[in-house]
């Protein structure tokens, strides 16, 4: 069987391109098992994973756990806030007492930069990323890939534009490591404030002005603005934020072709999007939620086959 050529799935920077196609197939599969009457196939039975999540999530913790549950893996779940670690204990302590319970894979979310990576050097499980911080959101970058490719029949030669708060986003930082390694063209778009200077550096181009970069897209990525990573102001205000890098159907219905509109989630709307053209049939942002089933089927399948039992 053709196999990842990582242990854990870390961030993207760590794949290549076979990775992400050998995961591209298998969620192939699995995408139409899930659409049959019966979802269910046995592939993880005695497999047993744990979604440890220290940080809010909706999506990605509930399309974890369902695409676990349809693989038929023993799933538990942990939410930071309503354990011992509000009484002190730290990741470690909380990861190994979690291990003792023979736990085969770990799902982890967290908002420190590397706390993935770090726990992979220390336990036994698998280790899957489910977003270190500002760092990397591995399986949000293959499923909207993957989504991409289902629209559009390819990724490599398409043309996207990441919008908005690229400093803070894993989202952007995974999706521009996927589309490169796929084939695609990578711009971002948002004020000067909010565009690490290194970027240029991972060959993306930037633009400053919006309805340039949608004039040059194939697909627009619409990103929220993380307010809660925010310590200073980086702009004047929301509504002007809205004005000047707000995708409106006016802005859309001006340009001489049709592209694709997606978001990662969750969507403040009026802010980065409105809710005319997060609705409209350009829109693929719940097509990706579906797909993030499947992809992160093909994933976890494809990281358990490497369990030593
Ligand atoms: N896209 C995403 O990561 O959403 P959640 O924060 O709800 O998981």
């Amino acid at each position: 069987m053709d196999n990842l050529s990582v242990e854990h799935l870390i961030g993207i920077k760590d794949l290549t391109e076979n990775d992400i196609q050998l995961i591209f197939k298998t969620a192939d599969s699995f995408k139409e098992i899930i659409n049959r009457p019966i979802k269910k196939v046995p592939s993880l039975r005695d497999i047993t994973i744990a979604n440890l999540f220290f940080e809010n999530s909706t999506r990605t913790r509930l399309s974890f756990e369902l695409a676990q549950k349809r693989l038929s893996a023993d799933v538990i779940n942990f939410s930071a806030s309503s354990s011992s670690v509000k009484k002190g204990e730290t990741l470690i302590d909380t990861v190994n007492n979690i291990l003792s319970m023979k736990v085969d894979m770990v799902v982890m979310r967290h908002p420190n930069p590397g706390a993935a990576h770090f726990l992979s050097t220390k336990v036994k499980a698998k280790i899957i990323n489910a977003g270190d911080g500002t760092h990397e959101h591995p399986t949000q970058a293959l499923l909207d890939a993957y989504s991409i490719r289902e629209r559009l029949g390819d990724v490599a030669g398409k043309k996207v534009v990441i919008v908005g708060d690229i400093l803070h986003s894993r989202v952007a930082l995974s999706n521009i490591y996927c589309l490169q390694k796929l084939g695609a063209e990578v711009m971002v778009c948002g004020p000067t404030t909010l565009i690490p200077k290194y970027i240029q550096d991972l060959g993306v181009k930037v633009e400053h002005n919006l309805r340039k970069a949608l004039d040059w897209c194939d697909v627009a990525n619409m990103l929220r603005i993380q307010l809660e990573r925010q310590d200073i102001k980086y702009f004047p205000s929301l509504r002007e934020y809205s004005m000047q890098y707000g995708l409106n159907k006016e802005i859309l219905g001006s340009l001489d072709k049709e592209i694709v509109v997606m978001h990662p989630g969750p969507i403040n709307r009026g802010v980065e999007i409105t809710s005319d053209v997060a609705d409209s049939k350009q829109s693929i942002i719940l097509d990706q939620v579906e797909n993030g089933v499947a992809v992160r089927m093909a994933a976890t399948y494809l990281l358990a086959s490497k369990i030593e039992r």
